[in-house]
């Protein structure tokens, strides 16, 4: 779990758990196609995911986001006995906005059954289905769309690093490094 100390935002290798971040980050950035699952609980992502979240929550476009995560399309996939499977899906999406992600599909599923093995034939098929749709559709790469909500959320992130917000004086060196406050932009570099 995190531990709070904040020393990511200053230097993120400074994190605790720098190395195991980095091992998983440097998969994301290397990956065509992010594809992220999570049985629901509790009308929820699982706790390894969220505390996943919680570690990396330095990549979020208010710190220092990874430019190479503005290219990237994400799939997120959540199965539930009964319900919650989409706001599951949903809290996952709203973290991968975040760190910058533009292209986010949600697959909910309701899979009737609390262990894989015992899902209904009927029920799998049709979720196998609607996998290789989805698969054939990814299949075909291209890059993501820059939606208006990334945009609008990157600029003003800019703006308040311009305007010294409270945050840690190294972020503003960051975006700068990066050429983000002259004009540039991750999805295009
Ligand atoms: C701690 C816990 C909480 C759960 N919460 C929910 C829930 O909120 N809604 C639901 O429909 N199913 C809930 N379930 C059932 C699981 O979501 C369901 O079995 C799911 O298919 C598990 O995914 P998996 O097969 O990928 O492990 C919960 C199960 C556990 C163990």
């Amino acid at each position: 779990m995190c531990v709070v100390c904040y020393a990511c935002l200053k230097d993120q290798v400074k994190c605790p758990a720098h190395a195991e971040k980095q091992r998983i980050m440097d998969a994301i950035e290397w990956c065509d196609l992010l594809v992220v699952t999570t049985p629901t609980y509790n009308m929820n992502m699982s706790a390894p995911l969220k505390a996943f979240f919680d570690f990396t929550f330095d990549y979020w476009m208010v710190h220092k986001p990874t430019g190479a995560l503005f290219g990237k399309k994400a799939v997120v996939f959540s199965s539930c006995a009964g319900g919650g499977a989409k706001a599951a899906c949903k809290e996952v999406k709203k973290n991968l906005f975040f760190m910058g992600v533009p292209s986010i599909r949600c697959v909910p599923f309701l899979s009737h059954s609390y262990s894989l093995l015992t899902v209904p034939p009927k029920k799998m098929n049709g979720i196998e289905k609607k996998i290789l749709v989805l698969a054939k559709r990814y299949s075909q790469g291209g890059k993501p769309r820059i939606g208006l909500k990334t945009r609008l959320t990157f600029f003003v992130m800019g703006k308040m690093h311009q305007a010294h917000f409270d945050g840690d004086p190294s972020e503003l060196v960051y975006w700068n490094e990066q050429g983000w406050l002259n004009g540039q932009k991750p999805w295009k570099q």
